[in-house]
């Protein structure tokens, strides 16, 4: 089997995200709650990679670590590289609202003092206020959508101003939180072909949802969320069969479709407190034993990989391109600064 590896556009190896926190309100002692651990997901040009997970896996604070828009108190470790060059703080301050846009879950990304128009626009010019006023037409926003103030939007038209304002500028790189909620199916539809064509000019988009259904119409590859890491990552070919799919939630997930039987997976998703030593579906699998509660190695199977004991793979090692290439930061601005800094209205 020939698996392509086209240039890549973001590459994320062992990233890993903790919270520090007092153990309770009295005591001194800080404890670090890890959210995301050992996290790699890479997007190609061309290409739509969907990171498919249930709620609380850590899909929003992925997307804010590549943005660097965690809260004060994330630690942050693990390498991120876009157009081959670590992404770090200044680059990503730069590069932010430009040539990665993001469309945020939270609406409240919006400058609620600005009339949502002049964000979309985010500068002067004919030119620019042609495309602004074609994306509002194609996402249903009337002319007067225009001169309204964020407030004055309802929470599905707040989501189309977040999409046409990622659209507006010319990206490399589309990070998309849940873009879809509070759409009806025909919008939903136009964002995903909208996505496409951007994709089909060379373009990346990291599509991050709950929604199996939606990725597997859209993506090319997908990444599966669970308790803060990707257990797999395979290409949309692979999920035509469950044979084709390779770790055990996968299996389960697919399984769990409607068109696959509907056969619901027992237990939930370990939260932060108690997660399991080693593998954080250990306590869901019927394939569980000993190996399991120790260090999970990701394996490359086929045109994917995963990390699971008893898959049959190659280990991949990891290669650093710039000397170690690693980055470990503590975030030291409050949540409020983060949200300023990429307002819409920012970008000119
Ligand atoms: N500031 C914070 N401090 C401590 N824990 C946090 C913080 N922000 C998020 N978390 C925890 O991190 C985990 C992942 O949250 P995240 O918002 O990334 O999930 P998600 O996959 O985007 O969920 P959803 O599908 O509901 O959007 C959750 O368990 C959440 O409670
Ligand atoms: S590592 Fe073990 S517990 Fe985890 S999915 Fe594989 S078999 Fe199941
Ligand atoms: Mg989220």
């Amino acid at each position: 089997m020939s698996c392509d590896h086209k240039h890549h556009i973001l590459q994320i190896n062992n990233l890993s995200v903790s919270f520090r926190q007092y153990e309770n309100g009295r005591s001194h002692r800080q404890i670090d709650l890890p959210v995301i651990s050992r996290l790699s997901v890479s997007v190609h040009e061309g290409e739509i990679v969907a990171v498919v997970g249930s709620s609380g896996s850590g899909k929003s604070l992925l997307a804010h670590a590549i943005l660097d828009l965690l809260p004060y108190n994330a630690v942050c470790s693990g390498e991120i590289y876009f157009n081959g060059e670590p992404l770090d703080k200044d680059r990503i301050a730069r590069l932010r609202g430009k040539n990665i846009a993001f469309v945020p879950q939270s609406t409240t990304y919006l400058d609620p003092l600005m009339k949502v128009g002049r964000q979309v626009r985010g500068g002067r010019g004919e030119g620019r206020a042609k495309k602004q006023r074609e994306l509002f037409r194609r996402y249903g926003l009337g002319p007067e959508t225009d001169g309204k103030y964020p407030f004055e939007c309802s929470g599905g038209m707040t989501r189309r101003v977040l999409l046409t304002s990622a659209l507006m500028g010319d990206p490399d790189l589309i990070i998309a939180d849940e873009p879809t909620p509070g759409m009806d199916l025909e919008l939903a539809k136009q964002s995903m072909a909208d996505f496409r064509e951007f994709a089909d000019t060379g373009k990346g988009v990291l599509l991050i949802t709950h929604d199996i259904e939606l990725a597997l119409e859209v993506a090319d590859r997908i990444a599966v969320f669970y308790a803060g890491t990707t257990v797999e990552e395979a290409p949309v070919e692979d999920f035509r069969s469950e044979e084709t799919l390779r770790h055990p939630y996968t299996r389960a997930l697919w399984r769990a479709m409607p068109q696959n039987g509907f056969i619901p997976l027992e237990g939930t998703q370990p939260y932060v407190k108690d997660m399991p030593a080693g593998c954080p579906f250990g306590p869901r699998c019927q394939w569980y034993s000993r190996e399991c509660a120790g260090e999970i190695p990701l394996k490359r199977v086929g045109c994917g990989t995963v990390r699971c004991v008893k898959c049959q793979g190659e280990e991949v090692h990891i290669h650093h391109h710039h000397g170690d290439g690693n980055y470990h930061h503590t975030h030291g601005r409050s949540p409020e600064e983060h949200v300023h800094e990429i307002r819409m209205g920012d970008r000119t």
